[in-house]
């Protein structure tokens, strides 16, 4: 090498370090956009390269950013891609991150934030799963907290150490939010003032639920409804996996199984069931296949950059993909529903739509699982072109604000229900969803109860894992275990995979078939309370699955327990398998709904806090029976006596309540001497309910005993000696 070549590479040299360090960005602009809510935009920041597809509107500006406010974010940009990062002050607890494996407290972890089909969350160790949720709070020492929300679905990874938070993105500039409050409660709220809510959803969805891959004839889906009927277990929805399609074809049903949809669906129906069934986004090649036919038509189809379809393999082989960037291929989308669900379906469950695809014929370092990361999307509307490293994260949401309207347009008069395995943080505004492929172990079933509180905890109320674990088979006490507290999960489900052993609640003989139905009789007592929860997150974007911190943000003990959990704020659950949790203090009464609950080894244990009225209904068999005659009020005193609740009642579907047929009942109590005497304080809305709740009966807990009363929505005393 001689001189001049020497002097070139170290230049070369000197260069490639100056362009691999990360540049800082300065701050372009900082402004309230609500209620100590500040929007960072960096400079350079540029909406074409990264749109926003978390938030649920666009923000406008409030003004200067509170005087006392100390959250920075400081971005950088390292070889064209973005970072941010918030150093951290002092002992902070940190939670969020969407669906997540891993403990609840998140300091010292980190996730890959690029949605993925992880069978049994195997990928990257448990670090890549079906979502990405680029979220993160923090709870100080005294209680107060903050959140931090990456406006991004570039690829990225989101490291959360105990001194800083970072987010370090494959992809352009993005603008951060962050909310500074007196409580994770209220910290929450505004997650849901920048991203949005779940709708409210139908009461049935708050039922029990019951899956396979797949219950494969119209005679085997009869067979499973009518035994849970037959053996008197509660349950609200039979589901459709894909062996219903013709041939994997979605929108199609098999003609000899499947052939009357109709009628499989009214027969449901006369039992008081609902039914589910499922939509993947992949779209069979097939000349002869009218979806494949109307799309080419349409171009709605995902097209590779040299103008030729995008393939890539799923259920039926070869399948091309909607770009729903295009609002003009969501258009379309949402058209497919109506008369698919002219037949009667109730509600619809989008899977593997990351999008997964099935690569595996590659070598192993070239598989990716889903699309090439360069695959071009055509945007529209909002949305600028961009690769698939851009939209990626974005394409099960984008999927499911299609299906949700496509649903909502063929039913208007009902409450779409929305099942989705692939999401993006805001995407709860359309559907619930639940953990995707885990497996029939302790671990997972232990598992399962970080994760759910975890989606809370970043704006998915609506969750729940596949009860009984999915992959292997499940033993009688695993099922037993999981369904003694999967029963009081947001989402409640039993689900089993393909190759499986049978996993329904009578499947591991009559002892658990007990069991099963006591804690299913336990969930549906207590419909009323779970529906009134779910009214107030659709209003407020609240936790309807909360930790057990939210008991008492300051009590640091509690910070890192993840094997109990609240349902709302007032009643504890402890599942069977905790060992030493570590629970609230302050005054709990045990709460018994069922006939042997107490003396069954597998129920969790469920307790009221001092100062809340919880109300239940009577044991139904599906939620659309008459849950309040009469109506039950598990009354608990706080230390000064008094107590508090609430009950909202409308028709369990349709947009009634919206225009005020909705009954919302405050319930108080108050101890003088001898005497407890329950009121109803108020009712709020326009529903006549005094044919509906005509007799309450009051269960006053205290100190292990129980008092008992009897009234109207007039009010009831108790004597308590
Ligand atoms: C993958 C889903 O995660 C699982 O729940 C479903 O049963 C299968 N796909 C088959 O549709």
């Amino acid at each position: 090498m001689n001189l001049k070549t020497l002097s070139f590479s170290v230049l070369i040299f000197l260069l490639g370090i100056v362009k691999s360090t990360a540049q800082e960005v300065p701050l372009h602009k900082k402004t309230a956009v609500g209620d100590r809510i500040v929007e960072f935009i960096p400079k350079g920041f540029d909406k074409n390269k990264t749109p926003s597809l978390i938030l649920a509107a666009e923000v406008s500006s409030k003004g200067k950013i509170p005087a006392d406010w100390s959250l920075i974010p400081e971005f950088t940009v390292k070889n064209n891609k973005a970072s941010a990062v918030l150093k951290l002050e002092g002992d902070v607890s940190l939670y969020g991150g969407g669906e997540v494996t891993g403990p609840l407290l998140r300091n010292g972890q980190s996730i890959k934030l690029w949605n993925t089909d992880t069978g049994a969350y195997s990928v990257e160790g448990g670090k890549r799963l079906y979502q990405t949720h680029p979220w993160v709070m923090g709870v100080r020492k005294d209680g107060s907290a903050f959140g931090i929300l990456f406006d991004s679905t570039w690829k990225a990874e989101l490291i959360t150490n105990s001194d800083q938070i970072m987010y370090n993105s494959e992809g352009a500039l993005f603008r951060v939010y962050i909310i500074d409050r007196k409580s994770p409660q209220e910290v929450l709220k505004g997650l849901s003032e920048l991203t949005g809510t779940i709708k409210l959803p139908a009461r049935w969805t708050l039922g029990y639920h019951q899956c396979r891959f797949s219950y494969d004839s119209e005679k085997r889906v009869m067979e499973i409804a009518d035994t849970f009927r037959e053996k008197k277990i509660p349950c609200d929805v039979i589901w459709m996996d894909i062996d219903y399609m013709q041939g994997y074809r979605v929108f199609t049903f098999d003609s000899i199984r499947f052939a009357n949809p109709k009628v499989l669906n009214d027969n449901l129906h006369k039992k008081g069931f609902k039914a589910v069934y499922m939509i993947d986004p992949g779209v069979k090649v097939d000349k002869d296949y009218s979806v494949y036919q109307s799309g080419t038509q349409n171009d709605v189809w995902v097209m590779k950059n040299d103008g030729e379809e995008y393939h890539g393999k799923v259920w039926p082989g070869d399948c091309v993909f909607p770009d729903f960037t295009d609002p003009k291929s969501r258009k379309w989308w949402s058209g497919l529903y109506k008369d698919y669900l002219s037949t009667g379906i109730d509600g619809v469950w989008n899977d593997m739509n990351e999008p997964a695809v099935n690569d595996n014929e590659l070598p192993e370092d070239k598989r990716l699982g889903t699309m090439p990361y360069d695959t071009p999307h055509k945007g529209g509307g909002n949305l600028p072109k961009g690769s698939h490293l851009l939209y990626h994260n974005a394409y099960g949401r984008l999927m499911v604000e299609a299906s949700y309207e496509g649903i909502l347009k063929a039913n208007p008069t009902k409450r779409p229900f929305l099942l989705t395995r692939s999401n993006l943080l805001g995407g709860q505004r359309f559907a619930a969803t639940w953990t995707g492929d885990n497996y029939a172990g302790m671990d997972h079933l232990k598992l399962s109860v970080p994760m759910s509180i975890t989606l809370g905890l970043s704006g998915q109320p609506f969750s729940g894992p596949d009860i009984g674990g999915f992959l292997g088979d499940t033993s009688g006490d695993l099922w037993a275990n999981w369904l003694g507290f999967g029963a009081f999960m947001p989402f409640s489900r039993g689900h089993a995979c393909a190759g499986t052993n049978d996993k329904e609640p009578w499947a591991y003989g009559p002892e658990i078939e007990k069991t099963s139905r006591i804690a299913l009789e336990r969930r549906y007592r207590l419909l009323p309370y779970l529906y009134t929860l779910f009214y107030e997150s659709s209003k407020t974007g609240m936790q309807v699955m909360a930790p057990v911190f939210f008991a008492d943000s300051k009590d640091l003990r509690l910070r890192a327990e993840e094997q109990a959990f609240l349902l709302g704020e007032n009643l504890l659950v402890v599942p069977a398998f905790a060992k030493d949790p570590i629970l609230p203090s302050g005054i709990w009464e045990e709460l018994n709904l069922v006939e042997g609950d107490k003396q069954d080894k597998y129920q969790a244990k469920l307790s009221i806090k001092g100062g809340s009225i919880i109300p239940a209904g009577k044991i139904i068999q599906n939620a659309g029976e008459n849950s309040f005659d009469p109506l039950s009020l598990f009354v608990c005193l706080d230390a000064k006596g008094t107590a508090k609740g609430e009950l909202y009642i409308d028709a369990g579907d349709g947009f009634g309540f919206e225009k005020g047929d909705y009954a919302m009942l405050t319930f108080t109590a108050e101890k003088k001497n001898d005497t407890v005497l329950v009121t109803v304080s108020d009712i709020e809305g326009k529903r006549n309910i005094s044919n509906e709740v005509t007799k309450i009966n009051v269960h006053l807990l205290l100190d292990g005993k129980t008092y008992e009363g009897t009234g109207t929505l007039n009010g009831i005393t108790i004597t308590v000696k």
